[in-house]
């Protein structure tokens, strides 16, 4: 329903005051896909630009509405775990976000700041639909508002609210976005895994087997030759039986990758659990390992076990990279989305290429390596609904693990079934 203009006494000089910045300077920013779909017109981002003083008035009420809304809502509800005082911050961000939707332009720095709250409600465990929900109520709020305003001159009711429905879609795309982005590296990471899973299921039954044979009949050559043999053939038995045990520790090391399950959390204390992992890890006398404390302490929610074979497989890796001399330093951190635990060395770094690389199965650079640790630790992490990241110098590379707090609801990496 259009509704009638009240009569405006037209102001003197520019009729708003704003942060609103003329057309001609807004519309030499490229217009991307979703923009000429809907039609963020200059006209459009004008109308907006206009709206934001009478608007922002009205603006803290209907963040109180939809707080009070969320309230009622036993699902979302749900979500707020940090209580009353969470709901509370996130009423102030809701009120400056819907501030930000009459700042136009509508263009990349819109967009790269509007990211984030897709990313921090899907690490929040919101579902998405409750989001498209929730930004129904913002619709219904803001249009109620629209009507209450006395609207710029100039300005009807009717083509202002079309342009306040085109920047709240434009906004939801932007949410939705992340959900989407999300749920293809979830896709990818179940068909990694279930190659994998094909393929080590053959191994373990195909080489299991030759493995066995190799490793008895070497033994059984060592012993018949006993004190005969010459040291060559010892040589040779030797470096038989070592490839024996590599292999196998490879066929082991793919059936755990295999079998990372969804995680058990529970609540953690943070630094007694990396101390207690970084006692466990052998190393050097020349190598020390030192928990820097952070400047926040606390709980986290992981899977323990799991979480604990990450950590060592990166402190390990780290040791392996020293040799007999070096530092290694881990941290722990937090903020309003993840944990982050980071294992950092100050040995050689790594080269790009390699880099680039280092989270594929079976890839190694060491003798002795089955080229699964860091594979097994990412695998872990991203069953977590985190990410493990490298980033290494001419000296020294960390390894940087975040766990996002809360993940409910959220879709998890199915178990492959395996025959052994
Ligand atoms: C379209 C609707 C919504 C908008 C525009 C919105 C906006 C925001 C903004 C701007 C933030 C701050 C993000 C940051 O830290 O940068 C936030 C945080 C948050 N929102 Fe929403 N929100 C919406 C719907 C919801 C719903 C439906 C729920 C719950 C079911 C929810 C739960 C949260 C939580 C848990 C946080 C984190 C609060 C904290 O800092 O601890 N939001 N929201």
């Amino acid at each position: 329903m259009e509704r009638s203009r009240p009569s405006i006494t037209p102001r003197a000089g520019p009729c708003f005051a704003s942060s609103y910045r003329s057309p001609k300077t807004m519309s030499a920013a490229p217009r991307n896909a979703y923009q000429r779909i809907l039609e963020l017109t200059p006209r459009v981002e004008e109308i907006m630009g206009r709206l934001k003083e009478p608007m922002d008035a009205e603006l803290p009420t209907i963040a109180d509405r939809f707080y009070l809304r969320i309230e009622r809502h036993p699902e979302a509800l749900a979500v707020f775990r940090g209580g009353r005082e969470q709901l509370v911050r996130q009423r102030i961000a809701l009120a400056g976000w819907l501030s930000e939707l009459f700042v136009p332009p509508y263009d990349e720095s819109y967009t790269e700041k509007r990211i984030r709250v897709g990313i921090v409600h899907l690490n929040s465990g919101v579902d998405e639909h409750l989001m498209i929900g929730a930004m129904n109520w913002l619709r219904e709020e803001l249009i109620g508002a629209l009507r209450r305003i006395t609207l710029p001159e100039g300005l009807h009711f009717g083509e202002t609210a079309a342009a306040l429905q085109k920047v709240l879609d434009f906004d939801l795309g932007i949410i939705l976005s992340s959900y989407w982005t999300d749920l293809r590296s979830r896709t990818r990471n179940i068909d990694r895994l279930a190659l994998i899973g094909q393929f080590s299921a053959a191994i373990n039954h195909e080489l299991r087997n030759p493995l066995g044979v190799i490793g008895t009949s070497t033994y059984l050559l060592k012993s018949k030759l006993a004190a005969d043999a010459s040291e060559d053939v010892k040589n040779h038995l030797a470096k038989i039986e070592r490839s024996v045990a590599r292999a196998n520790a490879i066929v082991s090391g793919l059936m755990r990758l295999l079998k990372v399950e969804e995680p058990a959390r529970d609540s953690v204390d943070l630094e007694s659990f990396l101390e207690s992992v970084i006692e466990e890890v052998p190393h050097p006398p020349g190598v020390t390992i030192e928990l820097i404390p952070g400047a926040v302490t606390g709980r986290a929610a992981f899977d323990q076990d799991q979480v604990r074979q990450a950590v060592s497989n990166l402190i390990r890796n780290a040791t392996e990279a020293l040799g007999e001399q070096g530092r290694i330093e881990v941290r722990f951190a937090s903020d309003s989305i993840a944990t982050s635990i980071s294992v950092s060395d100050n040995g050689p770094g790594i080269p790009q290429a390699t880099l680039n690389r280092i989270f594929e199965p079976l890839f190694t650079t060491k003798s002795f390596g089955t080229g699964l640790g860091l594979t097994l630790s990412k695998a872990i992490v991203e069953a977590h609904g985190g990410e493990l990241k490298a980033r290494c110098g001419r000296v020294g590379c960390t390894f940087e693990i975040r766990l996002p707090h809360f993940l409910i609801g959220r879709p998890t990496i199915p178990r492959t079934q395996t025959s052994s």
